[in-house]
């Protein structure tokens, strides 16, 4: 038996570690600005010249990911002004420092030839400039674990050739847009505790190559709709954990016929456990703890062979639990308890 710990989040991807996209140079600690490679530029640990820094214009690869950069102050990010004259951008990385500030309103003047954008783990606050909206070639941007406010911006809908889109960890009040379904070659989309209210956006059955979505620890409500849940994309990955989803699951999430890692904890959800989850055969991780399901566990859910977590705990399921359950060779984790199982 092994915790919770056992529910595996995806390994977050930078840019510098995603076979997606191109190796970043990763610099740890130089000395001195150091010119690498025909068009990759690294930049050495200096909290005192942020705005001195120039970019040669052939810049198509910028990283600082994995320093100590920043001094907390309120400027720490001027310095990206100076890639705006880098005609042939390519990619920028800034993940996992300490620079703090306000994202400047220049990135809306980064070349249009920007596809990877990864400020994540760092200290930003403010809001997302919308002239962001700009960068019409991104394919991946993610502000995971930063400080940002406001709301996720419109403009997020010309960004339509977004593959990775991870705004998760800030404080971006509001609604999902409607027009997030624009994004049509979306592929993972993390939203997670972001402090998001409102319905999930019908349109966003729209974005039919999804592989991950994730929404835990909003604010959401309503019922997950059968457009959404099961006519239109095939998800590896669903989180939707710590929200206030209600109403029933819809039977189509048998046609989830690649899902891995399906979490609805921590809801409202009411009704039966649909028979055709038994569909789902590559499920994984299978958590639907603290709600309010009820009536017996399927017997269809025999099928789900590979399973390693299994958590009902906390509903209000009944009858007996099935023999099946002791069959399960890969089962790590079984919570039932809190339910009336006789
Ligand atoms: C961009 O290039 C022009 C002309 O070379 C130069 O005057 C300007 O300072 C540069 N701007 C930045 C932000 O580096
Ligand atoms: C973007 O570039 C234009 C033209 O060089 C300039 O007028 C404008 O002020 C720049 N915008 C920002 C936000 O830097
Ligand atoms: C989050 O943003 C809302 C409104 O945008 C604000 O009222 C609230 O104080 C912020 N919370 C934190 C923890 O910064
Ligand atoms: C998206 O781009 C279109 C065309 O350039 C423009 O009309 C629209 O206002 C943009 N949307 C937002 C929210 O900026
Ligand atoms: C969440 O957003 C609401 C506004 O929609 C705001 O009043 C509240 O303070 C925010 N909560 C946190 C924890 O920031
Ligand atoms: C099992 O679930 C109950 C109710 O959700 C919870 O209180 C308990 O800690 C869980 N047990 C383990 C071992 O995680
Ligand atoms: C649990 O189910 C029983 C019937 O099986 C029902 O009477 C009861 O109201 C339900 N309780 C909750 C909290 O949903």
């Amino acid at each position: 038996m092994v915790g919770p710990s056992a529910f595996r989040a995806p390994i977050r991807e930078t840019c510098g570690a995603n076979s997606w996209f191109e190796i970043l140079a990763v610099v740890r600690l130089m000395a001195v600005l150091t010119l690498s490679e025909a068009d990759s530029l690294m930049i050495p640990k200096d909290h005192s010249g942020f705005g001195l820094w120039v970019v040669p214009s052939e810049t198509g690869h910028f990283s600082i990911s994995t320093n100590f950069l920043g001094n907390g102050g309120g400027d720490d990010l001027r310095f990206l002004c100076s890639l705006t004259n880098a005609s042939n951008l390519r990619q920028v990385g800034i993940p996992i420092n300490s620079l703090s500030g306000v994202l400047p309103d220049c990135i809306s003047n980064f070349s249009t030839t920007l596809r990877v954008l990864d400020l994540q783990r760092n200290k930003m606050f403010g809001s997302i400039p919308p002239g962001f909206g700009n960068l019409i070639n991104l394919e991946f941007l993610s502000t995971y674990d930063n400080r940002l406010s406001s709301h996720i911006p419109l403009e997020i809908e010309n960004l339509s050739k977004l593959q990775y889109l991870d705004l998760s960890r800030n404080n971006l009040s509001g609604n999902i847009p409607p027009s997030l379904g624009n994004l049509k070659l979306l592929l993972k989309l993390y939203l997670d505790e972001i402090n998001l209210s409102g319905v999930i956006p019908s349109s966003l059955a729209e974005c039919r190559n999804l592989l991950v979505l994730s929404l835990s620890g909003n604010n959401l409500r309503g019922s997950l709709s059968p457009e959404l849940i099961g006519l239109s994309f095939s998800p590896i990955y669903v989180k939707l954990s710590a929200n206030q989803f209600t109403g029933v699951l819809p039977m189509e999430i048998g046609n989830w016929k690649n899902i891995q890692y399906f979490d609805i904890s921590q809801n409202m959800m009411s009704g039966k456990i649909p028979a055709t989850l038994g569909d789902c055969v590559t499920l994984q991780i299978l958590a639907m703890r603290r709600n309010s399901f009820e009536g017996s566990i399927p017997s269809s859910l025999e099928t789900i062979q590979i399973i390693e977590l299994l958590d009902l705990s906390n509903n209000n399921l009944s009858g007996a639990v099935p023999k099946f359950v002791e069959g399960f060779k890969f089962l790590q984790f079984l919570n039932l308890s809190y339910n009336h199982f006789v």
